[in-house]
This record gives structure tokens, C-alpha cells and sequence, in this order.
């Protein structure tokens, strides 16, 4: 499976987002990622629905949108969101996962169960034909700048066993918090397919530099030829 870069919106120079953009774009990054936070679930609030709607006009990038909110059963309606876009989906922030992860399936985009980092990789046990993917997050999520918890890349290392176990490797797993050039590779050996590129790694050097920022970490994820 190759490796994927979905680039943190939210660590983008919001004065300059077009400039982020467009970068990105020319480096052919596979997915933006927008973290939409509603000051409940997580202590933050960031980007928001407009985003969402404002990039979908302006790229053709597809989304990962990552929902750190409360009743996501009651708000999907609230995104447009389609088939080549990513929703993740807290175990955390809903009685009824596998209802929500459905929902996301049935307007077109694909479904990923998010795990904060102490949510045991048991919850995903009976739901593998619900989801295309699991978002590990390697910090507690809600801000970006944070240090990677260790024990989540042992977590990756698990669930990629796990998954082989079951035979289901087209089930995705993405990294989020700290994926930094130091730290990609450990997460990228553990089985991780989708990397989360923020303040510590695309974002190091300001948008001048993104381009610079994408090709280290690609050379950092690729798998040893
Ligand atoms: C946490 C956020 C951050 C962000 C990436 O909720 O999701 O992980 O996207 O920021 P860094 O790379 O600084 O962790």
C-alpha cells in the first residue's frame, strides 16, 4: 500500500491559505486535512463548516475531515462532503459508532473509526467491515505542537497486526499528532499508511518552504528500497 501525506489545515498560514494551497497542490499531497473541533469534545475550536465548503470550491484535493465534536450523529448534514473524501469519526464522541460511521458511507465518503490514544483497539473488533480506515492519534487531540505519546506506535504496530490477522489490509491506517521527520519513520515502519503532516514536519518552516517539507517527509515515510 503506498504511503499517503494529508496535510494539517489547521497549521497552515491562515493569512496565506491560498499560497498553502497551492503548494500543496503542485506537490501532490493525496489529502487536506481539517480538524473541526467544537470546544466540547476536545478543549478547542478551529476550522469550521464554511472551510470545508470554501476548500471544496477552491481544490480538488480531497478532504480528511477529522470531527472532534460531540453528537456527530446529529452534524454530518452540517459537512459536504463526497467519495474521495475521509471522515473520521471519534469511539469517544458517540453511543452508536458504527450507526455513525454508516451514515458517513451512505453520503459517499469513506468511514474511519479516530482512537484517542487510550481507547484500547478492541473497540474496532467487530466493526472491520464498517470502516475503511482508523485514525491513531498519537497525541490527545484538540492542539497541534504536542509530543507524540510513545506507546501509540506500539498501538500502530498492533492494529497492523490485527488487521493482517483478519485478513483486511485494505483497511487504512492514518497518524495523527507529532508525525514529525524524526518520528515518521518508527510510525511508518509500525504499519501506518496515512501521515498527518503538522507544525512538526510539512508546517517546520513557514509556507515558503512546504514544498521542501513534503518531499522530506515522503522520504521519510517511503519504505526502505
Ligand atoms: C490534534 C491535531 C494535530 C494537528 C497536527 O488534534 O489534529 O495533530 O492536526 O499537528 P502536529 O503535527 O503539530 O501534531
Amino acid at each position: 500500500m503506498s504511503k499517503k501525506i494529508s496535510v494539517s489545515m489547521m497549521c497552515a498560514d491562515h493569512m496565506r491559505i491560498e499560497d498553502s494551497i497551492r503548494a500543496f497542490e503542485a506537490a501532490d499531497v493525496e489529502y487536506l486535512y481539517i480538524d473541526i473541533m467544537d470546544g466540547h469534545f476536545v478543549p478547542n475550536i478551529t476550522l469550521g463548516t464554511d472551510f470545508c465548503r470554501a476548500l471544496k470550491k477552491e481544490t480538488p484535493v480531497p478532504l480528511d475531515i477529522h470531527l472532534m465534536i460531540e453528537e456527530p450523529e446529529n452534524r454530518l448534514g452540517w459537512f459536504d462532503f463526497g467519495a474521495k473524501d475521509i471522515v473520521s469519526v471519534h469511539a469517544e464522541s458517540t453511543k452508536h459508532l458504527q450507526r455513525v460511521l454508516c451514515a458517513v458511507r451512505s453520503r459517499g465518503a469513506r468511514a474511519f473509526a479516530a482512537l484517542n490514544p487510550a481507547t484500547p483497539l478492541s473497540v474496532v473488533d467487530y466493526m472491520l467491515d464498517d470502516i475503511d480506515g482508523v485514525l491513531v492519534m498519537c497525541v490527545n487531540p484538540g492542539y497541534a505542537g504536542q509530543k507524540l505519546i510513545p506507546s501509540t506506535i506500539d498501538k500502530i504496530r498492533d492494529l497492523r497486526r490485527l488487521l493482517d490477522e483478519r485478513g483486511r489490509p485494505d483497511i487504512l491506517i492514518e497518524a495523527d499528532g507529532n508525525v514529525s521527520f524524526e518520528n515518521a519513520g518508527r510510525i511508518s515502519k509500525a504499519g501506518a499508511d496515512i501521515f498527518v503532516a503538522g507544525t512538526s514536519s510539512v508546517f517546520q518552516q513557514g509556507t515558503s518552504c512546504i514544498q521542501e517539507g513534503i518531499e522530506k517527509l515522503q522520504a521519510a515515510i517511503s519504505p526502505e528500497m
